[in-house]
């Protein structure tokens, strides 16, 4: 971040002297002010719930032009990412800041292989919850449940405890989403197979049983690895923030990543998934693409609360780039499955084609998202509604475990304590019980 050759000055209107700030230019992207001497200088704070127009910090990972719909990790477009690397590569670029050569991945991926297997005792923890448990709360427990089983890894200030901490949550979330899965599935739970690639992996240890082979489709294990690339991180999004905020008090990062995980969990954010393919199969059963209209006419009505999940995102103003890739991989997974007619994929087209048209999405600049078409793709793949969110978290790991260790290696962070505006009483006096 550098100084601009502007500052910005603030006035007030009833006569107290105006303040200067400094404007800072990152490499691309808006300049910001920099206020952390306002409060010192003025008595007074900035009001911005939700974040709308607030730089949390300074980061080097991930850029989005949400206008332009362009999303770079560490400056490479995601459709170069998506076509030309697969996960691991992804991921040593998020962690490390460079795409891998051919030493380095396979030297990456033999480290995230070795640490594919959960400590024994994780499955006996794993059976308190009950079967029919979200997999999110299942989730959230299992990772935060990793700083008791990973104390040698635990330490924030020691670089070496960080780097094996992030390749172990990295390399972990895939058999903590599968056993989640078999858990609720009433089936064995199947141990990694490191002769597999991650996604390959990942699949197995879903679908395999212990009765029969499992063979690898290449077409679903490169679906899923680009689900994974395409989720991997995006920027200052809530549960990254959350993981940034958890983790500023100087907790593990196992702690830190599961809050991530709980904050992935809300329909607004990671939940988009599951709650789009829930709408879709509500429309389905109201009728189907006839029944479109009726069902945008409740979407445009504001007071039957009712949102087209998969469309607008905070930052996107325009075609989300991710949902055109996985878009794509819709096809070729529909194609492959022999399900190119399936009617939830003809009613998503529909809805787009639909809302891509009508003035009420146009005017907000309501896109698709990267939800609206990666359910379809992970239910064609048989991963069961419920667990969507729960993939979405596996993705994101990389994601939340860079943008901390950036945080703690960044010399101007601090743990994270939003102020506020107090609306509440003046002080007052308790009375006795009995003059209430
Ligand atoms: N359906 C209908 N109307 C919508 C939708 C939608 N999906 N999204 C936004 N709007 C409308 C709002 O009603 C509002 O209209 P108004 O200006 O007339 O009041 C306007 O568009 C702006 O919406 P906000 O809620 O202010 O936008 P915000 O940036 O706060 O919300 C969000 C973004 C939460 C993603 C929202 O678009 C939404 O709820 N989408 C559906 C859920 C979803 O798909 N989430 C996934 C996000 S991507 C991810 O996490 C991978």
């Amino acid at each position: 971040m550098k100084l601009a050759d502007n500052k910005a000055t603030l006035s007030f209107s009833n006569g107290k002297p105006s303040v200067e700030m400094p404007v800072y230019s990152g490499a691309v992207g808006p300049d910001v002010i920099d206020i952390r001497k306002l409060y010192a200088q003025t008595g007074m704070f900035t009001y911005d719930p939700g974040f709308l127009s607030t730089a949390a910090c300074q980061s080097a990972i991930t850029y989005i032009d949400g206008d332009k719909g362009e999303l770079l990790y560490r400056g490479y477009p995601i459709e170069q990412l998506a076509t030309s690397c697969d996960f691991m590569e992804t991921c040593h670029l998020l962690l490390y800041g460079e795409l891998p050569n051919v030493e380095q991945k396979a030297d990456f991926t033999k480290r995230v292989t070795m640490h594919t297997m959960v400590n024994e005792q994780m499955q006996f923890f794993l059976r308190g919850f009950r079967r029919d448990a979200h997999p999110m709360a299942i989730m959230t427990g299992l990772v935060g449940a990793l700083s008791a089983f990973y104390h040698d890894s635990t330490d924030i200030n020691n670089a070496e405890h960080r780097d094996i901490s992030a390749v172990r949550l990295i390399a972990k979330m895939p058999t903590l989403v599968a056993m989640a899965y078999k858990y609720s599935a009433g089936q064995p739970y199947i141990y990694p197979k490191n002769d597999l690639s991650y996604s390959g992996n990942f699949l197995r240890m879903m679908f395999a049983t212990p009765c029969e082979d499992y063979k690898v489709n290449p077409v679903l294990e490169r679906a899923l690895d680009r689900i994974f690339i395409l989720h991997a991180d995006h920027e200052q999004n809530a549960s990254t923030s959350t993981v940034r905020l958890c983790g500023s008090s100087g907790t593990n990062p196992f702690a830190a990543i599961a809050a991530g995980v709980a904050c992935l969990w809300g329909p607004a954010h990671g939940g988009a998934n599951e709650a789009c393919l829930n709408m879709l199969e509500e429309i389905q059963a109201m009728g189907g693409v006839a029944k479109v209209g009726e069902f945008m006419n409740q979407v445009k009505d504001k007071n039957s609360g009712v949102r087209l999940m998969g469309f607008g995102h905070r930052v996107y103003k325009n075609y989300d780039p991710r949902a055109k890739l996985m878009q794509e991989t819709c096809n070729e997974v529909l194609n492959e499955l022999g399900l190119a007619n399936d009617p939830l994929f003809k009613l998503a087209k529909e809805l787009e084609r639909i809302a891509l048209e009508d003035d009420y999405f146009v005017q907000r600049k309501l896109y698709p998202n990267v939800d609206f078409y990666s359910g379809i793709v992970q239910r064609a793949i048989g991963i069961p509604v419920k667990l969507f969110t729960g993939i979405f978290a596996l993705a994101r790991t990389v994601g939340w475990i860079a943008q901390l260790n950036e945080m703690i290696a960044d010399p101007e962070y601090k743990i994270g304590r939003p102020r506020q505006l107090f609306t509440g009483s003046v002080p007052r006096n308790v009375k006795p019980l009995a003059q209430r």
